[in-house]
């Protein structure tokens, strides 16, 4: 796995190239390219462990969110003066990058989702530790597609879209979540403490029962 370190390294070089840092348009839909891949490799990991039913690789599985956390965070340091692109084409490279990376995020929170009750019976320790992940990543994604939707003329449709595909990023989320919140897996684990209100879930549920 030496890509992540290769995407980090490349973006320091760029930070020290340029002392003001500002990224040009390619750079940032090269850097979501690789994003994406690193997203749809996760979600390859995830859908191999739910099939061979072998947790071994499941540590990898962190190792390889953390990663995208530290590359998207990273990004969204050196987009500070970033501009906003006037250029179609360039919108349209930088929003093709964005949508791949979106695509990657929903098809892993997928996978997670429906490979929930076969991760929690290989390790219990997913049960926590999969829903601290999500939510990281979801706040590091965030803020980088924050920025990123930022560059798009504020009435263009690029930014209607982006701004809509980051709603369901934020959504599959939860219900990746969700899925590991579940107390009922697979009718096993009485160790499981029921969850207290403070749960998302139940959070969300409370919210969803006021508006109803
Ligand atoms: C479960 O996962 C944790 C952390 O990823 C690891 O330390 C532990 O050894 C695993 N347990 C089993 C039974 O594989
Ligand atoms: C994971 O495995 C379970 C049980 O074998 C299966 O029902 C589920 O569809 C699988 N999930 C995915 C994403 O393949
Ligand atoms: C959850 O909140 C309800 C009232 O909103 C309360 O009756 C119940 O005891 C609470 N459950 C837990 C586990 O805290």
């Amino acid at each position: 796995m030496y890509r992540p370190f290769f995407s980090l390294i490349v973006a320091i070089c760029l930070c020290t190239r340029r002392t003001v840092a500002a990224l040009m348009s390619g750079e940032i839909a090269n850097s979501l390219n690789e994003l994406a891949q690193q997203g749809f490799a996760v979600k390859d990991l995830v859908l191999e462990i739910n099939s061979t039913f072998d947790g071994g690789p499941i540590p990898d599985i962190y190792t390889e969110m953390d990663t995208i956390v530290t590359v998207a965070l990273t990004n969204v340091k050196f987009m500070t003066n970033t501009p906003i692109i006037t250029n179609q084409a360039e919108e349209q490279i930088v929003y093709e990058g964005y949508s791949n990376f979106v695509q990657s995020l929903l098809e892993l929170m997928d996978a997670l989702s429906s490979s929930a009750a076969q991760l929690k019976s290989l390790n219990q320790t997913t049960i926590n530790k999969i829903p601290s992940e999500v939510r990281i990543l979801q706040t590091a994604v965030d803020a980088y597609f924050y920025n990123i939707i930022g560059l798009f003329p504020a009435i263009s449709s690029y930014n209607t879209q982006a701004n809509s595909q980051k709603a369901q990023v934020d959504t599959h989320c939860f219900r990746a979540i969700w899925a590991f919140d579940l107390d009922h897996s697979n009718g096993n684990k009485a160790t499981h403490k029921p969850r207290s209100n403070k749960s998302l879930h139940s959070r969300w549920m409370k919210r969803g029962s006021l508006s109803f």
